[in-house]
């Protein structure tokens, strides 16, 4: 994050405070939010993507905090489910800046959503096209919803965080045709204020080719829905998914690149099909908060196998980033408390549960002195660490602390093992 550095002992410095410092007061395994950094992440998106909305996709990491922030900052919420929704009522987001999506979104999420007056549902199937026309009818309103279709585009990302390919849940299909049947269906019944198209390819993306297929299909659809119904729909979503740097082999795009290449495509696509511009959404979660955290763990054991390489084990692991062993995810790691003259040895960062699969970090060079009760930091642990933390092991998930100016305050705390024992009521 931008407000790391280290300072002139060589300890790395966030939000003002020495790691050595913030391990002390708050425990390790840590995740540690820049604040400044995370705002500054929120602003570049609205000033990049200009009278564009932003919603900031919450299941990359959802608080109260973050959801204050965001308010402050001006950012919209994708929220995909009925926990996330609840989340981001109690902390004060008004109804009509969220977007609830989800491909099984139960008949009491739907109702809560039109309850609180959620500002979009994305709808998914033909059956929550019913269920929520069944909502509406009853209750006199008439909610605001996108259809999100699969245009049948391969981003070149993990198979498992891949959504527009056709053969997987998520969407209408457009190749298939449900998604001109789902439109059919929903002018036919006039309940739902049909707002727009809703795409969201996949995750991690960093080249706009993708982008570009799936705004080219979605307005194709567009132009057809026009020529049919001469109606032209106010509103284009083109999801999130956007990609950032875990490593120095990856070169993520700046936001305001993103954005120009965003416009134009769909610009170049609007005046060859003589549609209006639509007003343009984006849900990035992964690039907003993503690498503006980071996790502190302290090394419990060095253990040198067989001459191979050296494993580092941490007081973490896989419960709280199972990125590395479900995506085959990279990341990197540096001796955080104090810096090393020692010779750089070949590593692998592992966790503490019964998993030879549990490991943070495949390869990293660290200090041929590393030893039991250093800190070490894995960077860019703000999307899908926290988020996607498990108990497995009885091991009670880490804070989320927020640190800004010289400030630390704890946002998330620490569970304990009664928290783990209060669930269990055998
Ligand atoms: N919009 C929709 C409809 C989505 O499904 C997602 C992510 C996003 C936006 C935000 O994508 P982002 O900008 O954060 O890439 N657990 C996986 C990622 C799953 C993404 C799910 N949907 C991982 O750790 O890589």
């Amino acid at each position: 994050p931008r407000t790391a550095h280290r300072d002139a002992d060589g300890v790395l410095t966030v939000g003002g405070i020495p790691v050595t410092e913030l391990a002390a007061d708050f425990g390790t395994p840590v995740f540690l939010l820049d604040e400044a950094d995370f705002r500054a992440r929120c602003r570049d998106f609205l000033e990049s993507f200009g009278d564009a909305d932003v919603y900031y996709a919450g299941k990359a990491f959802l608080c109260k905090a973050v959801v204050r922030i965001l308010k402050e900052e001006g950012l919209l919420l994708d929220v995909c489910s009925g926990g996330e929704l609840a989340v981001a009522l109690a902390a004060g987001m008004p109804g009509e800046r969220i977007a609830l999506h989800g491909n099984n979104k139960s008949t009491a999420e739907l109702t809560r959503a039109v309850n609180a007056g959620v500002g979009r549902i994305v709808l998914d199937s033909f059956q929550e096209i019913d269920r929520l026309t069944a909502i509406a009818r009853e209750r006199g309103v008439r909610p605001a919803v996108m259809i999100r279709v699969t245009v049948g585009v391969e981003a070149h990302t993990h198979e498992y965080i891949a959504t527009a390919h056709e053969d997987q849940k998520f969407g209408f299909s457009l190749g298939g045709g449900a998604a001109r049947e789902a439109i059919d269906r929903i002018l036919a019944e006039d309940v739902l204020d049909l707002r727009g198209l809703h795409s969201h390819i996949g995750s991690q993306i960093f080249e706009t080719d993708a982008f570009e297929l799936a705004a080219h299909r979605v307005l194709g659809l567009q132009a057809e829905i026009r020529d049919r119904y001469h109606v032209e729909m106010p509103e284009l979503d083109l999801g999130g998914g956007f990609g950032i740097a875990y490593t120095t082999q990856d070169h993520p795009r700046p936001a305001a690149e993103l954005a120009d290449a965003l416009r134009r495509i769909v610009k170049v696509d609007c005046d060859s099909y003589g549609l209006a511009v639509p007003r343009l959404s984006v849900e990035p979660g992964r690039a907003i908060v993503g690498p503006a955290m980071f996790t502190l763990y302290q090394v419990g054991t060095v253990k040198d196998v067989d001459g191979i390489r050296t494993y580092v084990s941490v007081d973490g692991g896989m419960s709280d980033n199972i990125r590395t062993a479900l995506y085959d995810a990279s990341y990197s790691a540096t001796l955080a408390g104090r810096i090393s003259p020692a010779a750089p040895i070949l590593a692998r960062v592992v966790g503490k549960h019964c998993e030879s699969g549990d490991i943070i970090v495949k390869d990293e060079f660290l200090p041929a002195d590393v030893q039991p009760g250093d800190l070490l930091a894995v960077p860019g642990t703000g999307a899908y660490c926290r988020s996607l933390a498990s108990n497995y092991n009885h091991i009670p998930r880490p804070p989320v602390v927020a640190v800004c100016d010289g400030e630390a305050r704890v946002i998330v705390r620490r569970e304990t093992e009664d928290d783990l024992l209060a669930l269990d009521v055998g």
